[in-house]
């Protein structure tokens, strides 16, 4: 059986803790979007790691981590995920690469800076947009040149080539040099390039011979580079429309596709963000809720959950099922808001714009449900506060699809499974 794991808002949904749970029981972990810019944090038998490429499979025996074509791979930052999980675990990870993944090279993060993407955008400064726009342009360079050393070795200069005339004055893309950026990548990929293969037959085998394959989302549906809040938005696609893409399996056969939505909202970066809350309660919220970037440490943005939103991300994902998660956050809260419509031009809307500059201009109309107080423990929604419940199952009658996971806190076990 298949099961996808994608993100509903914009990223930090905690899809890692998700994934890393439901990881246990998969014999293979496909990560199908993004590279670096990624931060999922997983506590794994009490160590606590940030992961941003290398797919929770490899925190188990006998499952195989896959890096889907649809990634953009930054070896060094692999490399590193690499040897942190090998001295954790006892069974060294296995891991394949599909030959077709683009490699970030240092000169991506320089030519991000150049551009000042970072600043107008908000961007992870992980060379992420470089990466992907040389992919489109035919300029990529990747993971199977890593078998053909020579050819890897031509790509670079004629790349280098390139940004040497589009950017003449910076000293750093002076100063690289294919030879050495050869022998740099050829040194950290050393451990992986017996598992560089053809990754969508290796996915297609294990899905007909019926083995528990999950399917793990990065970033979330607001920031799809087609179906997100453009141009506010990640290089990849982040839904379920771009996984079969990534894979190279036309419709594949998941039956479980699980929507991560938190019990309220965050962002980072810039962009449009209609339930932005008052500072003095994003304060508390960011502070109890931890939302500080796991890439790049910057305090997140905090507001409050927005059905609009939801509705058009669960709808584009296909998602049959939703994890809720951080409801522990809104402990102690006395009203919760939900946006249920937007006020445009005067109007009420039910739908969600595709443009930034029209997104901003939307007024939330609001909902207000009763909070809870604090503590929250055990294994049976029932457990939880009255109307902690309450919510939850609002949240589920509004968006028309069931919560089958609550997570009330980082640990494994501080989880809710819900049967259908
Ligand atoms: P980029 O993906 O680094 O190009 O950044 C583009 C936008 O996506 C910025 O607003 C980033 O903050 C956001 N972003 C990228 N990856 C993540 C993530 O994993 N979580 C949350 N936001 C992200």
């Amino acid at each position: 059986m298949a099961t996808a794991i994608l993100g509903l808002q914009w990223g930090d949904e905690g899809k890692g803790k998700i994934t890393h749970v439901l990881a246990k029981e998969a014999d293979m972990v496909v990560r199908f979007n993004g590279g670096a810019n990624a931060g999922h944090t997983v506590i794994d038998r009490g160590v606590k790691f940030g992961t941003h490429l290398i797919p929770a499979g490899a925190f188990f025996p006998g499952t195989v981590s896959v890096l889907a074509g649809g990634m953009v791979i930054d070896l060094a930052v692999l490399r590193e995920e690499l040897d942190q999980i090998s001295a954790h675990v006892k069974t060294p990870p296995q891991i394949v690469i599909a030959e077709n993944a683009h490699l970030t090279l240092p000169y991506h993060r320089v030519v991000e800076e150049l551009e000042g993407a970072a600043k107008h955008f908000g961007t992870t400064r992980r060379g992420i947009a470089p990466t992907y726009r040389d992919r489109a342009a035919k300029v990529g360079v990747r993971a199977g040149d890593l078998l053909r050393p020579s050819h890897l070795e031509a790509q670079v200069e004629r790349r280098l080539d390139q940004l040497r005339g589009l950017w003449p004055k910076s000293e750093e893309i002076g100063g690289m040099n294919a030879g050495d950026l050869r022998r740099e990548l050829l040194e950290l990929a050393e451990p992986f390039l017996e598992g560089i293969c053809d990754a969508s037959e290796a996915i297609e085998r294990a899905l007909a011979d019926g083995m528990e394959v999950l399917f793990e989302g990065a970033q979330g549906a607001l920031l799809d580079v087609d179906h997100g809040t453009y141009p506010y938005v990640t290089s990849s696609s982040t839904t379920f429309a771009g996984l079969g893409n990534s894979i190279g399996i036309p419709s594949p056969d998941v039956s479980r596709r699980i929507g991560v939505m938190k019990a309220y909202t965050t962002r980072v970066g810039e962009g449009p963000f209609p339930t932005e809350m008052a500072d003095d309660l994003a304060e508390s919220i960011r502070t109890i809720g931890g939302e500080f970037g796991v890439t790049t440490g910057r305090p997140r943005r905090c507001g409050w959950l927005d059905l609009v939103a939801m509705r058009h991300a669960i709808r584009i994902n296909g998602a049959n099922e939703i994890a809720l998660t951080k409801l522990d956050v809104l402990d102690g809260v006395e009203e919760i808001r939900v946006c249920r419509a937007y006020v445009l031009d005067g109007d009420e809307i039910a739908r969600f714009p595709l443009s930034a500059d029209v997104l901003d201009a939307c007024e939330p109309v609001y909902e207000t449900l009763p909070g809870w107080e604090g503590g929250m423990e055990g294994a049976r929604l029932e457990d939880l506060p009255q109307e902690a419940i309450e919510y939850v199952r609002w949240i589920e009658a509004e968006l028309g699809v069931p919560v089958t996971i609550v997570s009330y806190g980082p640990k494994p076990e501080e989880t809710i499974h819900r049967a259908l």
